[in-house]
């Protein structure tokens, strides 16, 4: 026999929404029959008792007793895991020449506008990857928006080293002369922005760079990629 388990309402509830009882009454808890009731005369309301619905009754009783919502799952994580909350999030590819004026790049899904009058563009790239320092002596870049044609090579340039392999000559990504900028744009991107380096600022393991939108270009039929959290350990992509 299943032991069942019966809450008065006083023993189930915070004393917090004891007062909402005078007109909604709580009356029995009952989890093994995975069944709650809530008497609001003249109705009864019949609730599956999963602890999900639980929660959500809390929270509903105190959005109406004070107007607020009141977070009871709040957890403290990681920093990473407080990340990924961010997800789907837009991944753009970061393009830059080096000395010899050949490009290189990477995929960057830490990217912001961050002014429209001038237009400017962010992007935090890690200390420890190749493109920071190809921007850095450049004074130029280009962010290139992605679609799902693109995903392999986005796989591809945001797991190689520039300083390692010839991201361009391996990928067969093409390219297109840029405007104004000596960097080249990526011809099957969504869009393009020709960047002017403005500033670069220090963020802990990573370098933020700002740079100047002096000209955009799109693709009109094209959609934008976003990445997805990880499935099975693999990065998933979508696009919208
Ligand atoms: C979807 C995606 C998003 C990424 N976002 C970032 C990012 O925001 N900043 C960063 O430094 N690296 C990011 N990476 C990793 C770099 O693209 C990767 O380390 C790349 O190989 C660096 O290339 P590089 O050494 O030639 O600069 C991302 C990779 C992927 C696939």
């Amino acid at each position: 026999m299943p032991q069942t388990k019966h809450f008065t309402s006083e023993a189930a509830l915070p004393n917090t929404i004891c007062s909402f009882l005078h007109f909604a009454h709580l009356s029995l808890i009952n989890f093994e029959s995975g069944l709650f009731f809530i008497e609001i005369p003249p109705f009864l309301l019949i609730f599956k008792s999963t602890q999900e619905n639980f929660k959500v009754f809390i929270k509903l009783t105190n959005t109406f007793l004070y107007g607020r919502m009141v977070n009871n799952d709040m957890e403290e994580v990681s920093i990473r895991e407080a990340y990924n909350k961010f997800k789907p999030e837009s991944c753009v590819f970061v393009i830059s020449n080096d000395e010899q004026g050949k490009a290189s790049g990477m995929v960057a899904g830490w990217n912001m506008k961050c002014s429209s009058d001038p237009g400017m563009f962010a992007v935090s790239l890690s200390k420890k990857g190749y493109t920071h320092k190809l921007i850095r002596q450049c004074k130029e870049f280009v962010v290139a928006v992605p679609n799902k044609e693109l995903e392999e090579v986005v796989l591809f340039f945001g797991s190689h080293h520039g300083n390692e392999v010839d991201k361009f000559a391996d990928s067969g990504l093409e390219t297109e002369k840029a405007k104004i900028v000596s960097v080249p744009l990526i011809k099957n991107a969504t869009v393009n922005f020709e960047c002017k380096l403005d500033k670069e600022a220090e963020a802990g393991d990573h370098i933020i760079f700002i740079g100047e939108v002096v000209a955009c270009h799109i693709n009109n039929d094209k959609k934008v990629l976003f990445n997805f959290k990880k499935k099975d350990g693999k990065r998933d992509f979508g696009e919208f």
